[in-house]
């Protein structure tokens, strides 16, 4: 079994000193699992293939789906791509990074085969987190990290989670407090030649098109399709081990419809789990209730959605009913996931 060594930091009080191990063991091609403001990464060094090699051994991960990589500046971001930054990447940057919001640009031949996955592109991010970006800085090398979670798992935005997922696994944890934004970045693919939503995230469509003007969607986010651009896209991510299925609907259909499964499942002795919002967790009975939050806060609804998909692991559901929540803004990212987390079995009521 590998040693993995713990380190907790306040976000708000750490001394730089305190991260020089970990930095030290990204220039050894180590691996070191860090916290953002989305979800926690499992990195390391993206200039190494040895080293990026072990982050998919780590996560159980196929070779054939890309990693981002996470940097602290602007000349590590240009070190890493082939041509001059573009006008609207340029804007982007210049609105929201550090942030959720990952750009995939033609890469530069410092870039390993094994982060792009042969592609002739590269996912790049800074991210918004102070012991990320010092932890990159004190590395002196861009980090490729994918989320922590092991393949097929909620991605991770609690220490527990990457505690329970990851230990001996890599060789160092860093854990915080709990991540943030909740769901990964932003993807957005700024080789094409109108701008394409690969993955929605932390940053939204509207706060992407007020800068740049408008993107295209790509057909993976609403449905599975055979050869997504983003190859991440075509697995089963962030999958419970109950099947899960999404119930659309007005308020009231949704929850009579919903019940109406509830007491099926429990004749024929399911344990289900209900995953529903503030406003309607009082109208569901003989069953496990799982609240996101209100939905007067979308944020919230988002954040909490992978420590759901946990809660009802642990509780070793048999069989998981949601509803469906608002899909602008954040709701995009945040129904993208629970469609993902549901392959995309959506029941309209
Ligand atoms: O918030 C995040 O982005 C987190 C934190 C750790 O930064 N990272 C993350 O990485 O979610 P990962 O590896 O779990 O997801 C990367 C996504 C995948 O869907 C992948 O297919 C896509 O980005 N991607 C990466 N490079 C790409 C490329 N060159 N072309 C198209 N899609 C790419
Ligand atoms: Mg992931």
């Amino acid at each position: 079994m590998k040693e993995t060594i713990t380190l907790h930091l306040d976000p708000n009080h750490f001394d730089s000193n305190e991260l020089k191990q970990a930095a030290q063991f990204i220039r050894e091609n180590k691996t070191v699992i860090f916290p953002t403001e989305t979800v926690y990464g499992l990195g390391a060094n993206a200039l190494s293939d040895e080293a990026v090699s072990k982050i998919f051994e780590a996560k159980g991960r196929p070779q054939d789906n890309p990693l981002i990589v996470h940097v602290s500046s602007i000349e590590m971001l240009e070190s890493l791509i082939l041509n001059p930054l573009d006008d609207k990447s340029k804007k982007l940057i210049n609105a929201y990074w550090p942030g959720a919001l990952t750009l995939v640009l033609k890469h530069s031949d410092k870039v390993p085969n094994s982060v792009c996955a042969n592609l002739d592109t590269v996912g790049i991010r800074m991210p918004d987190h102070p012991i990320a970006l010092k932890l990159i800085e004190l590395a002196g090398v861009p980090i490729a990290a994918p989320s922590a979670n092991l393949s097929g798992k909620p991605s991770p935005t609690e220490a527990e989670h990457v505690l329970s997922d990851m230990m001996h696994r890599v060789d160092l944890i860093i854990t915080a407090s709990k991540s943030r934004i909740g769901l990964e970045s932003t993807v957005l693919d700024m080789s094409t030649e109108i701008p394409t939503l690969l993955r929605p995230g932390g940053v939204t469509v509207s706060q992407i098109e007020s800068i740049i003007g408008p993107i295209k969607i790509d057909d993976a986010i609403h449905k599975t399709v055979e050869k997504p651009k983003s190859p991440g896209m075509k697995y089963t991510h962030y999958a419970p081990n109950a099947p899960l299925t999404i119930y659309k609907g007005t308020r009231e259909n949704m929850i009579h419809a919903i019940q109406k499964e509830v007491n099926q499942s429990n004749l024929n002795g399911l344990r289900c789990a209900v995953i529903t919002c503030d406003e309607n967790y009082d109208q569901y009975l003989d069953t496990l209730r799982i609240s996101l939050g209100s939905i007067k806060k979308p944020d919230e609804l988002a954040s909490n959605l992978f420590e759901s998909l946990r809660e009802c692991d642990k509780n070793n559901v048999d069989i998981i009913f949601a509803e469906a929540f608002d899909e602008s803004d954040i709701g995009l990212a945040l129904m993208n996931r629970l469609k993902k987390a549901a392959g995309f079995k959506i029941i309209t009521v």
